[in-house]
């Protein structure tokens, strides 16, 4: 079992779980997310999170992500 659980923008204090949601029912792209909640917007480490949360639904990440991982 991984060690890693990412599940939330640390800056904003918001869950994927929460984010995800109102990213469907907005139909924001991950620009429209950071500029519609902030997250992501600040330290920038749970951008690729977001990024794989849109594309897959996934909520909580049991690996380390990095701006360039696909
Ligand atoms: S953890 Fe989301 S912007 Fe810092």
């Amino acid at each position: 079992m991984s060690p890693v659980a990412v599940s939330m923008c640390i800056c904003r204090g918001v869950s994927f779980a929460a984010l995800l949601p109102q990213a469907r029912a907005a139909g924001w792209d991950l620009a429209a997310l950071m500029r519609e909640t902030g997250c992501g917007a600040q330290c920038g480490l749970c951008r690729p999170y977001l990024r794989r949360m849109l594309a897959t639904g996934e909520t909580t990440f049991h690996q380390l992500l990095w701006e360039d991982s696909r």
